[in-house]
């Protein structure tokens, strides 16, 4: 395709994405297709040949549009937004066609210096404390772009077991990093997204997940009673991930209390990840959710999620620079420039080293909007999740639950998780919305975001209908089901009547013949088995009960006392430090974020080579803790480092 073909080609698209925009609402909002439908549509090797253009964009109606989620429709209400805008799009469009790979300030300059001074603007915005900011004087912090709030978690952890490693080494010369590093323990809230599990497992440090409260927010008191437990056991707390804005439900953790018990401790490095909620701090009234962040060491933020720009493009910033790149710098000869000591070389702050020019779409963006236009959008997004919040809260068969405070609102039916679940299934098979399910305070909940650039009180309303319909006709089949039901228990309830009465009719007459059964003392006098062997199916004494299955007598054994621990260790984790204690023994692993557990078998034992696979009994407890429980290792005492 030359440049002029290019042209041509190109208007077309951009027709064909108008198209797209203004129709969206004509298509289904999630695929009715089956895993492997294109597969069974494309050919099963690349053309040998060029293709025509024409065939090229037909099959991408034909084919590819039929498998496609429409994150942008009207209708979609699941996760969080997926940002989208024109500005950003000619933004990326450009980009790629310059198509630099900006990892120093001298492979691209304007690359680099570009992204610093967005970061610089958006930061400011936001409310980010000056030590955040690059060219505030005296400032040794500065922000960047990253692919995803992921990476920012990663990267941030990283770089505080970096620092945490360095301080450790410096305190004990003689003693060898990997006992240095089983040292180290992370914590954030059960509510914090799975990627800070991700992160820990890819660090290799242990990471404790603690119980929020029950507005789901990560409290200083529990942090602190966490941190120091750990230290009494020879732990070393290094790093603290708090959310504004969680996933399941947006609560916000208290980080005025978290921030000072933090500093309590010595260099606990403290990330904020606000992939979604950060970016409405850029609307004053909401600035108050980012109090505390003046603690912070870290704090991330996805536009790519709720401020217009289409993704990658994850801002994150630090407040000391050196602390991040420090955990990241290789320096080979051929990508060193003349001016590193008075520039910036982004390839420091992240993992991978080719990055593009990102910030092209988020400076595109900044400028067309302006501060003013981002933040009518974020509040018109919250204007109508109250709007929506508000017609939940009419309908008294339903329930509210989380404070709704951003673009999300969680609700369900009165009722069981069960029928919540089968609600959202029979509405996402409609394919009239989408939506999707968290967990909150133990409670299966159905999360409705609003996302849709331009979404409007008749989508809201649309939605809503929706819902109620589908809710009337499950609770209708329901209530049939449930007369069914009645009637069936009727008719049990009859029947055991009459076998009753005929049993008691044959007991009286064994009575008679057989004294054990209407004396006491007799069967208490026998030898348990044989009392047992003995006891009638039933008397007055021993009326039939109902054995609980296995896996609740256990906990019916358990002291009145029994409480639920408020914290437990990231098992995928826990399992990787603690390894398969006994030759041959097999051990069930709980996933926290995939709410499933996997049985291990240990290696060359598995009749299935070892692969996990799905087994939901047998479960360890997830309150156990790895460190007191490991066996045959040396005790925590004698792995004790000096402090
Ligand atoms: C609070 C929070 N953190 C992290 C993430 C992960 O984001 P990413 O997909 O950019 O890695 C999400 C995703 O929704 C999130 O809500």
């Amino acid at each position: 395709m030359d440049c002029n073909e290019f042209r041509g080609r190109g208007k077309d698209m951009i027709e064909y994405i108008c198209g797209y925009v203004e129709n969206i609402e004509t298509r289904r909002v999630t695929p009715n297709i089956e895993p492997g439908y294109l597969r069974k549509l494309l050919p099963k090797e690349a053309p040998d040949t060029p293709e025509d253009w024409e065939s090229i964009m037909a099959d991408v109606e034909s084919k590819i549009m039929p498998g496609v989620t429409h994150w942008q429709h009207p209708r979609f209400h699941a996760y969080f937004p997926s940002g989208n805008s024109f500005p950003s799009l000619l933004g990326d469009m450009l980009s790629d066609a310059i198509g630099c790979i900006g990892f120093s300030w001298a492979a691209s300059p304007a690359c680099t210096e570009l992204e610093t001074i967005v970061l610089d603007w958006l930061g400011k915005a936001i409310g980010l404390p000056d030590q955040f900011l690059a060219f505030k004087e005296g400032s040794r912090g500065g922000g960047v772009i990253q692919t995803s709030a992921s990476e920012c978690v990663l990267v941030s952890m990283l770089a505080a077991r970096a620092q945490a490693l360095k301080r450790l080494k410096q305190q004990h010369p003689f003693v060898e990093e990997g006992l240095l590093l089983s040292k180290l323990m992370a914590y954030c809230s059960k509510e914090a997204h799975s990627c800070v599990e991700k992160a820990a497992m890819i660090c290799f440090v242990k990471l404790r997940i603690l119980e929020p409260d029950e507005k789901s927010c990560l409290r200083g008191k529990t942090l602190l009673m966490a941190m120091e437990e750990d230290e009494t056991m020879g732990l070393i707390p290094f790093f603290v991930s708090t959310t504004l804005g969680t996933t399941s439900c947006c609560s916000f953790d208290n980080l005025p209390e978290i921030g000072p018990i933090c500093q309590k401790f010595t260099s606990v490095w403290l990330h904020v990840d606000g992939a979604y909620a950060g970016n409405a701090f850029i609307c004053p009234e909401l600035k108050y959710l980012l109090n505390g962040i003046e603690y912070a060491d870290s704090f991330n933020t996805n536009p790519n999620k709720w401020l217009l720009t289409n993704f990658d493009c994850s801002t994150m910033w630090v407040r000391d620079r050196i602390r991040l790149t420090s955990a990241l710098v290789v320096d080979p000869l051929y990508l060193q420039h003349g001016y590193s000591d008075a520039t910036i070389d982004y390839r420091h702050w992240g993992v991978p080293l080719s990055r593009r020019f990102r910030s092209l779409k988020l400076w595109f963006v900044l400028r067309s909007y302006g501060i003013s236009g981002l933040q009518k959008y974020i509040r018109h997004h919250i204007k109508l999740a109250k709007m929506f919040e508000g017609l939940v809260l009419k309908d008294k068969r339903f329930e509210i639950c989380n404070e709704v405070k951003m673009g999300l609102v969680c609700f369900r039916l009165k009722g069981s998780d069960k029928i919540n679940e089968k609600l959202l299934s029979n509405i996402n098979a409609s394919g009239k919305i989408h939506m999707v399910p968290a967990n909150v305070n133990d409670k299966y909940v159905i999360r409705f975001c609003v996302v849709a650039q331009n979404a409007t009180e008749a989508d809201i309303d649309y939605a809503w209908d929706i819902i109620k319909d589908f809710a009337e006709e499950l609770l209708d089949t329901q209530a049939e089901k449930e007369t069914e039901l009645q009637d069936e228990v009727f008719e049990l309830l009859e029947r055991k009547k009459k076998e009753t009465l005929a049993q008691k009719r044959s007991f009286f007459v064994r009575m008679v013949s057989d004294p054990k059964i209407y004396n006491p003392s007799i069967a208490k006098a026998l030898p348990s088995t044989r009392r047992h062997l003995t006891q009638p199916a039933e008397s007055p004494e021993n009326p039939i009960t109902v054995q609980p299955p296995a896996h609740m007598s256990v906990s019916r054994r358990q002291p009145p006392s029994f409480k639920r621990t408020a914290s437990w260790i990231s098992w995928p984790l826990a399992f990787l430090f603690q390894g398969i204690s006994e030759e041959g023994a097999a051990g069930t692993i709980r996933f926290r974020h995939l709410d499933t557990k996997v049985r291990l078998k240990a290696a060359g034992k598995s009749p299935n080579n070892g692969s996990p696979s799905p087994d939901g009994e047998n479960s360890r407890s997830p309150k156990r803790s790895p460190v007191s429980s490991r066996r045959g290792s040396p005790t925590n005492n004698e792995l004790q480092v000096n402090k």
